[in-house]
C-alpha cells in the first residue's frame, strides 16, 4: 500500500531489514528511502513491519513488527502474554534478553553523548542490585480506566485500555490491589502504589481531597572523603502520587553514586537542585554536619513541605519551594516548539536564599534536562564537583555540552537499569571543575 508520493501508507506491510537501535525505543529500518521506527524489532532482524502511523511531517513512519522472517540471537519469548503488537503500550523490550536490553540503552547513551556533547564514553548498564530478572519491580503503576470502568494499561500511542489481567513488571505489593478485579466507574485511572514501609495503595484518579501519603526507607553505604564506609539509613514521607523512583532500589542506587562521587566534607556548602521530598539533601546535610549547609529547591509545594518535615532534624537543610529558574532568577524556558517563552509569572530576582557559591551541587531534573540557563548559573557557583542525575540521556548529553562549554568536564557516567523492559534508562553523571 502506497501513498500519493509513492512511499508507504499506514496500514502497508513490508519485510526490511533493521540496522540499529535508537534513542526513544525504536528499531530502526529503511524502505526505499523512508525510515521506519519499528516496535517489537531488534537490530540484525528481517521482519514482516506493519506501519501504524506517520510521524510529523511524514518524515519517518512508525511500525510494528507483525513477523520475525531473521531473529536476533538476543531475541527472547516476551515474560508477559500482553507484550507485543497491538497490545499492551507499558513495555518495548520484553521481546529482548535482559543482557541484549542493557547493551542497547548502553548504546544508546554513548550515541548522545558522541552526537551531542561530542564525545567517546565507555559506558556499561548496571542492573539495580538485586535485580536479576527485570520483573516484579514496578511499585507505582498507573491503571487506565475505561468507560465501562475496568481497568488495564494503556495501548501503545492509545487511549484504548487494554484488560491486563497481571502486569509482570509490577511489584508483588501492586499486585496485591487486585486493581484490574475491580470496576472503577467513573475515575479516568488508578493509581497502584507499593511503598518500602507500610501498606500499598490504590488512589482513584482524580484524587478526592490531598490524596494519601505513604512512607519510603532508603538504606545504602558508600565510600566517603576520608576513605571510610559512610551509612545510610532515613524514611521519606511522600505523596503516594508524588516523584519517587518507581524501582524499589533506584533511590539507594542513585543516592550511594552520587555521594559516592561527591566526596562531601564537613563545613562544605551544597546545592540539591529539583530535590523532591528530600533524598540527596538528606545525605548532603549527613556529611556537610551541622558547620555545613545546603539549600534545595523544589517547585512542587507538597513535595517541600514533606522534605522540611523529612529533614526537620538536620537544620542545616533549608528548602525553598520554588521552580529552579525562578529560584536563580533566569528566564523561564521556551515552551517545546512554540519559540514563546512561557507566560507564567516568574521571579523577578534571584532568591535570597541561594548562595553565590557552592562546593558541590545535585542536579536531578525532569526529562527536559536543566537547561542551558540553569547550566550556566550552576558554572557560576564554581562547584568544584557536580552530580547529575538524569532519566534522558539526551537531555545529559545537551547538558553536558553547555557544562563543558562553561568549565566542568564529564568525569564519569555511570547508566542504571531502573526500568527493566522499557527503554528507559538512568544515569549518574560527574563533572568536575577544569
Ligand atoms: C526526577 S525528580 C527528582 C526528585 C528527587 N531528587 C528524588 O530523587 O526523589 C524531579 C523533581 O523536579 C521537580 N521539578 C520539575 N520541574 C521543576 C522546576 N522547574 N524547578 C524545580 N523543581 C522542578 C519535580 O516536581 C520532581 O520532584
Amino acid at each position: 500500500m502506497t501513498g500519493p508520493t509513492g512511499g508507504l501508507e499506514v496500514g502497508a506491510e513490508v519485510e526490511v531489514d533493521v540496522t540499529a537501535f535508537a534513542h526513544g525505543g525504536h528499531a530502526i529500518a529503511r524502505h526505499e528511502g523512508q525510515v521506519l521506527f519499528v516496535r517489537h524489532a531488534l537490530p540484525g532482524e528481517r521482519v514482516r513491519a506493519h506501519v501504524t502511523s506517520a510521524g510529523a511531517g511524514e518524515r519517518f513512519l512508525r511500525a510494528d513488527a507483525v513477523d520475525v522472517v531473521v531473529a536476533s540471537p538476543d531475541r527472547v519469548v516476551p515474560p508477559c502474554p500482553w507484550a507485543g503488537p497491538g497490545k499492551c503500550g507499558g513495555c518495548d523490550l520484553q521481546h529482548v534478553s535482559l543482557t541484549a536490553q542493557r547493551a542497547l540503552k548502553a548504546g544508546v547513551v554513548r550515541e548522545q553523548l558522541a552526537r551531542l556533547a561530542h564525545l567517546e564514553v565507555d559506558v556499561e548498564v548496571e542492573p539495580v542490585p538485586g535485580d536479576d530478572a527485570g520483573l516484579d519491580w514496578r511499585s507505582r503503576v498507573e491503571f487506565a480506566v475505561d468507560d465501562a470502568g475496568r481497568a488495564g494499561l494503556r495501548r501503545h500511542r492509545s487511549h484504548a485500555v487494554v484488560p491486563v489481567d497481571h502486569c509482570r513488571i509490577a511489584a508483588p505489593g501492586v499486585d496485591r490491589l487486585e486493581v484490574t478485579e475491580h470496576p472503577w466507574s467513573g475515575l479516568e485511572a488508578v493509581d497502584a502504589v507499593a511503598p518500602s514501609l507500610g501498606e500499598p495503595v490504590a488512589v482513584r484518579v482524580p484524587e478526592d481531597g490531598s490524596g494519601p501519603v505513604v512512607r519510603e526507607r532508603v538504606t545504602t553505604s558508600w565510600s566517603g572523603a576520608d576513605g571510610t564506609t559512610v551509612t545510610f539509613d532515613r524514611e521519606f514521607a511522600v505523596d503516594a502520587r508524588g516523584f519517587w523512583q518507581v524501582h524499589p532500589g533506584a533511590a539507594a542506587t542513585f543516592l550511594a553514586a552520587v555521594m559516592g562521587e561527591l566526596d562531601v566534607r564537613p563545613g562544605e556548602r551544597a546545592l540539591d537542585l529539583y530535590c523532591g521530598v528530600g533524598l540527596f539533601a538528606s545525605a548532603l546535610a549527613e556529611a556537610v554536619g551541622p558547620t555545613g549547609q545546603v539549600v534545595a529547591v523544589e517547585s512542587d509545594p507538597s513535595a517541600t513541605e514533606h522534605a522540611r518535615a523529612n529533614l526537620a532534624d538536620q537544620p542545616q537543610v533549608a528548602v525553598v519551594t520554588a521552580r529552579v529558574d525562578d529560584a536563580f532568577g533566569v528566564a523561564r524556558p521556551s515552551r517545546r516548539g512554540t519559540g514563546r517563552r512561557s507566560s507564567a509569572p516568574r521571579r523577578a530576582a534571584r532568591s535570597p536564599l541561594l548562595p553565590p557559591s557552592a562546593d558541590v551541587v545535585v542536579l536531578d531534573p525532569p526529562r527536559t534536562g536543566a537547561g542551558k540557563a540553569i547550566c550556566a548559573e550552576v558554572a557560576r557557583l564554581r562547584p568544584r564537583a557536580i552530580a547529575y542525575v538524569a532519566c534522558d540521556p539526551a537531555a545529559l548529553a545537551r547538558d553536558t555540552a553547555i557544562l563543558a562549554e562553561a568549565g566542568y568536564r564529564l568525569d564519569r557516567v555511570r547508566a542504571f537499569d531502573a526500568f527493566p523492559m522499557t527503554h528507559h534508562v538512568e544515569c549518574v553523571a560527574t563533572f568536575r571543575a577544569g
